[in-house]
């Protein structure tokens, strides 16, 4: 199951509006996607319930660490748009079911800094390292009058991550999140500029999006057997499942709770509680 999150330790960065548009552009494939949400915030989850009925659905999925949510059996694709600051041991642990991290990154410096030391600690670990969990930059808000997407690209370049393109600072994503949609929903003609920037960036991504990938990446294995071998021990949960989506709902500690869809679309159902899984004691807090 393709597993997409998009993660930057800055703020305002662009997570949660690229992370909208590429469930929505997921959806729009005829993919059953599942836009998670690991964000306090719950910026995409809100956005998710603002979104037209009628239009391609996607699951809704929010999960903090006082909760455990699933992915259910439907499900096929899934985006996580996950918080600002997010490191150590919680970055650790996107990744870790993760198929490609998304880096949206605005041309300050400040942000050019602050997304540097995010890539570093990406690097150290042994998903990213071994090329498992791809990474890539967005460059995000960027106002095509001035330098700024060439001062991105070099700087993407500089360490050595590839550099899918530029989406444009325009209200258009501003004024179309707030009634649940995305530039890919918006009648023809009215983002042809938008859309064209996100050719690149798409292309990238639908390799991945497309791979049928069981359970982000690993191979499958054979019964009671472990997955996940050159994972760090301490992050391997104690009794991965091979039920379908158990390992993405370990992403979260807690108390098991089940979110139920709220209106959705018939086609991604939601897990009852028999089909949930404990989640590992030592992923407790
Ligand atoms: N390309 C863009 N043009 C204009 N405004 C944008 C663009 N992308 C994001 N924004 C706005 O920037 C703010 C922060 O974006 P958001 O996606 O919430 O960032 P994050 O999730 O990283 O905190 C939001 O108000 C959003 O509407
Ligand atoms: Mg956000």
């Amino acid at each position: 199951m393709p597993v997409i999150a998009v993660v930057n330790r800055k703020g305002g960065s662009g997570k949660s509006t690229f992370a909208a548009h590429m469930a929505a552009w997921s959806a729009r494939q005829g993919h059953a996607v599942m836009l998670g949400d690991v964000d306090r915030q719950q910026s995409s989850r809100g956005w998710l319930r603002r979104r037209p009925a009628e239009l391609p659905a996607i699951a809704p999925w929010a999960m903090d660490h006082k909760q455990m949510l699933r992915v259910p059996p439907s499900i096929t694709h899934v985006v996580l748009d996950t918080p600002g600051g997010l490191h150590g041991f919680e970055l650790a642990r996107i990744v870790m079911f993760a198929d490609a991290i998304v880096m949206p990154v605005c041309p300050s410096v400040f942000d050019r800094e602050s997304a540097a030391a995010c890539h570093a600690e990406l690097a150290t670990l042994p998903r990213i390292a071994s090329g498992r969990c791809k990474v890539a930059v967005v460059g995000m808000r960027v106002d095509g009058r001035t330098r700024h997407g060439e001062v991105l690209r070099q700087w993407s370049d500089g360490l050595g991550v590839p550099f899918l393109g530029v989406l444009r600072e325009t209200q258009l994503y501003v004024r179309a999140l707030e009634r649940g949609l995305t530039v890919f929903d918006l009648p023809s003609g009215k983002a042809t500029i938008d859309l064209a920037q996100w050719e690149p960036i798409l292309a990238w991504l639908q390799p991945l999006m497309q791979a049928p990938q069981p359970a982000a990446n690993d191979p499958a294995p054979a019964a009671g057997q472990r997955v996940g071998g050159s994972r760090p021990a301490s992050l391997m949960p104690a009794q991965e499942s091979l039920i379908h989506g158990a390992r993405l709902a370990v992403l979260a500690g807690g108390r098991s709770r089940v979110e139920e869809p709220a209106a959705q679309p018939a086609r991604p159902r939601a897990t009852t509680p028999r089909e949930a899984r404990q989640i590992p004691q030592f992923l407790k807090r």
